[in-house]
């Protein structure tokens, strides 16, 4: 019995340091412990067959091995659930001596950063925005703004026509410019009127360095009263300047439009040579920016405005020339073909 007792101690010393979760040693725990077969419940049965001299030496070994196997899985379960908290207080802990993680945002297209800071220019100026549509009517992108019906820029030549074999009416078209939301807006709006429109604009055009059948205008429209070619000069210059920096300088040389009277074109002093003269203003000092002009009288009668009462200028000019002159990108298609090594650069 005495041997019994040993062994059973022996065991489940054993049993015990293989026992590594909790688990296990509930397992071990009924094992032992069990009211029914329990290893140690099992030991103080056989107790009666002891002989009468040894009960007492049997009945202490067998007290003995209790208190100290029950010690054991006490101590045991303890540890397990130290250890058990401090994996779990490792795996929560925040160590804030690590360097952060960088997440991985993208960035604005040269064309967005540019058209944004215009947009942002003529907010300053109260301008409201207005992108328009890119698909029109004849009247919006033609007619209202004074084109004849034999204007040359009506020609499939230069227009894309949505379905030119439409029988009724005239087809739609895809805008040529971004004029059309100088009529959208005044057929809308009582004067006085300010708008700044950008967005894209479309022409059956060869894809060169400098030229896409798709392209980006920005175009404004005041109309107010007592509005001249002053106030149209000082504005140009105006953005501009805030667009290129305060020594850029303008000037502006005769030129037609149909829906503008007086129409000009404005040059800006080379951005790369302040001037001076280089290969990319070809020796000239100036490159051409942009086109204006007061909004013809036809056109403000066009939506029932009185040119008596009224007056007003217009200008446009390609977002994409700017960004390209800005950010020095030589080839127009570098704007479209979306590659990710030119475009995180922004
Ligand atoms: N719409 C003209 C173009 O496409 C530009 C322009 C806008 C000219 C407004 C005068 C006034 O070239």
């Amino acid at each position: 019995m005495l041997d019994d007792i040993t062994r059973v101690g022996e065991d489940f010393d054993t049993e015990l340091e293989g026992a590594s979760d909790v688990k296990a040693l509930d397992e071990l725990r009924v094992k032992y412990f069990g009211r029914k077969g329990g290893l140690i419940p099992a030991l103080f049965g056989r107790l009666k067959e002891v002989p009468k001299e040894q009960k007492k030496d049997v009945g202490d070994a067998l007290n003995k091995l209790r208190d100290r196997l029950e010690e054991s899985l006490k101590e045991k379960s303890e540890r397990i659930a130290a250890d058990e908290a401090r994996r779990k207080e490792s795996r929560e802990h925040v160590d804030i001596t690590l360097p952060g993680r960088r997440p991985r945002l993208g960035s604005l297209h040269p064309i967005t950063l540019v058209r944004l800071r215009m947009e942002e220019v003529f907010r300053e100026m109260g301008y409201s925005i207005d992108p328009g549509p890119e698909i029109e009517s004849d009247w919006y992108n033609f007619e209202a703004l004074n084109f004849t019906p034999d204007h040359p820029a009506r020609d499939t030549q230069d227009t894309f026509f949505l379905d030119a074999n439409a029988k009724e009416g005239t087809p739609l078209l895809l805008r040529t410019h971004t004029s059309n939301v100088q009529i959208r807006t005044m057929e809308k709006f009582k004067p006085p009127v300010k708008v700044l429109s950008c967005g894209r604009v479309y022409r059956r055009d060869e894809i060169t360095m400098r030229r896409s059948p798709m392209f980006h205008q920005a175009e404004a429209l005041l109309v107010d009263k007592g509005i001249h070619i002053g106030h149209m000069r000082a504005t140009i210059e105006h953005f501009i300047r805030r667009i290129f920096g305060e020594e850029a300088q303008i000037r502006l040389r005769p030129s037609f439009f149909p829906f503008t009277e007086p129409s000009a074109e404005v040059d800006m002093s080379c951005f790369f040579c302040k001037g001076k003269g280089c290969g990319t203003c070809s020796q000239t000092g100036w490159m051409e920016i942009l086109g204006c002009g007061m909004v013809h009288p036809q056109v403000l009668r066009n939506v029932g405005i009185d040119p008596e009462e009224w007056s007003g200028f217009a200008f446009g000019m390609g977002i994409d020339r700017v960004a390209m002159l800005k950010y020095d990108i030589p080839n127009i298609r570098t704007l479209f073909e979306n590659d990710l090594r030119v475009l995180q650069q922004f």
